[in-house]
């Protein structure tokens, strides 16, 4: 077991480079699965989520070659099986792409029902199944496994409209079509940078797809994708936390390696709370001097502001001047960290969607558990801005999605350390 100790109060000043999109790598890797041949991925993040992607494609037969920390070839050539190992793929939330990837390039796929983080809401994948029926695919689940196959050579194009704006759906019907035979249209789809970086990714190998990035994604199926080489965007999310943790202990960040315009949804909120962000081509300059003041916050699909800021950004609220209210509107709930925030002092309550956050002057330093990746991250942030001291502990669902971030943040002035702990079983049997 693994956790940071992290001595709080110091403002940060320093730079931080953003790696590879997360959400962005976890539905590449399974698309480099419908590679006929070699692909080149760059700027992948060295994260948990995305060792554990490779790992399961190697179990499917693809030749994974690293070439350095951020850089991968994956042969997917002699592919042998499209059953993926129930253990590895029930880890990862992000499997749900391999159905996609394997049902568009094979017309069958076996894939354990997905883990991931858990939030407190349901995570359904209805509309993900929806997609592949209406490509021509029939969908059932058999001994913790999903089975997707059509009974055809190939899936057929067909249009699908999204009844919610969901980003797994829209980029595994996506996979699953570049392959069909004929056109696909997809509506309702959702925005994110991610989903235009696996577009763009899947027309580099040879795909034919409109319209990402926009609500109608229009896709003509291809017979073959062949190799080449991609780099993965920057990740929105990495940036936003650093972010919001230099707006949480003041100081001074240089963000580099990222898209400002990805970026605006954040920014925005932060300057409305009185954090200066200064522009250039590809690095943000997040300053944050003077008290916070409150805001309201509703998270939405892209470009609103994202559910994935939401514990970061409410963490802030709760050091800023007078009451904010944030609304999460995309998950059922997401809220599980405040009780661990509330330890660290700080007042906010949660009355379903809705969180009332009235600022306090500061939050003290405590023992903290992270309950899912961005939960963690904010607890993170709430540790570097408390006065003394606080653990932070079940760190792995950190890991999973922030590459480096102790030595990241230590760069920048943070006094957070990462120490091993004997397991609990093993200190009983002791
Ligand atoms: C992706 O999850 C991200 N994960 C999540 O980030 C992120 O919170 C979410 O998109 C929203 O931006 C990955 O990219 C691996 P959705 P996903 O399908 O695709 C409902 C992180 O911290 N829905 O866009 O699973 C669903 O209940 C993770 O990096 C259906 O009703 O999310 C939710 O209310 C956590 N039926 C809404 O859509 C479906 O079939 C959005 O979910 C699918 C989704």
């Amino acid at each position: 077991m693994t956790k940071y100790i992290v001595q709080g109060g110091k403002p940060l000043f320093g730079e931080v480079e953003i790696s590879g999109a997360k959400n962005a790598a976890v539905a590449i890797i399974p698309a480099a699965l419908m590679v006929d041949g070699v692909c080149r991925v760059e700027n992948l993040p060295q994260i948990s989520d995305v060792t554990m992607s490779l790992k399961i494609l190697e179990n499917l037969g693809a030749q994974i070659r690293t070439i350095n920390r951020h850089t991968v070839e994956i042969d997917s050539t002699h592919i042998h099986s499209t059953r993926t190992d129930y253990e590895l793929a029930r880890k990862i939330r992000a499997s749900y792409y391999l159905i996609g990837a394997l049902l568009g390039r094979f017309g069958h796929g076996e894939v354990a029902m997905p883990g991931g983080c858990n939030f407190g809401g349901v995570r359904p994948i209805d509309l993900h199944v929806k997609g592949f029926t209406a490509l021509g695919a029939k969908v059932t689940v058999e001994g913790g496994f999903i089975r997707a196959a059509t009974d055809r050579p190939r899936l057929k194009g067909a249009n699908v409209y999204l009844d919610v704006v969901s980003v797994g759906a829209t980029m595994n019907i996506m996979m699953a079509a570049a392959m069909a035979e004929g056109n696909t249209v997809i509506e309702n789809a959702a925005r994110e940078p991610h989903i235009v970086d696996l577009a763009n990714f899947l027309n580099s190998m040879g795909a034919n797809i409109r319209g990402a990035g926009t609500d109608t994604i229009k896709i003509r199926g291809v017979e073959r994708l062949t190799g080449g080489t991609y780099a993965i965007i920057p990740d929105q999310i990495e940036a936003g936390t650093y972010m919001t943790a230099v707006a949480a202990t003041g100081g001074q960040i240089l963000i580099k390696n990222i898209i400002p315009k990805h970026m605006d949804c954040i920014t925005a909120k932060l300057v409305e709370m009185g954090v200066e962000v200064e522009e250039n081509e590809d690095t943000l300059l997040v300053r944050r001097n003077g008290p916070l003041q409150r805001t309201n916050v509703k998270t939405l699909p892209y470009p609103g502001f994202p559910t994935d800021m939401q514990p970061q950004i409410t963490t802030v609220l709760s050091l800023a001047e007078g009451t904010s209210l944030v609304t999460e509107g995309v998950w059922s709930s997401r809220y599980r960290y405040v009780d661990e925030l509330r330890r660290m002092g700080a007042k906010i309550q949660v009355d379903d969607k809705t969180a009332v956050v009235e600022g306090v002057d500061h939050l003290t330093g405590a023992p903290i558990q992270a309950s899912d990746l961005r939960a963690g991250a904010a607890l993170v942030i709430a540790a570097l801005a408390a006065h003394g001291e606080s653990e932070v502990s079940h760190v792995q669902y950190i890991e999973r999605g922030y590459e480096n971030i102790v030595e990241k943040l230590r760069a920048v002035g943070a006094e957070i350390r990462s120490v091993e702990e004997p397991e609990r079983a093993a200190l009983d049997a002791g």
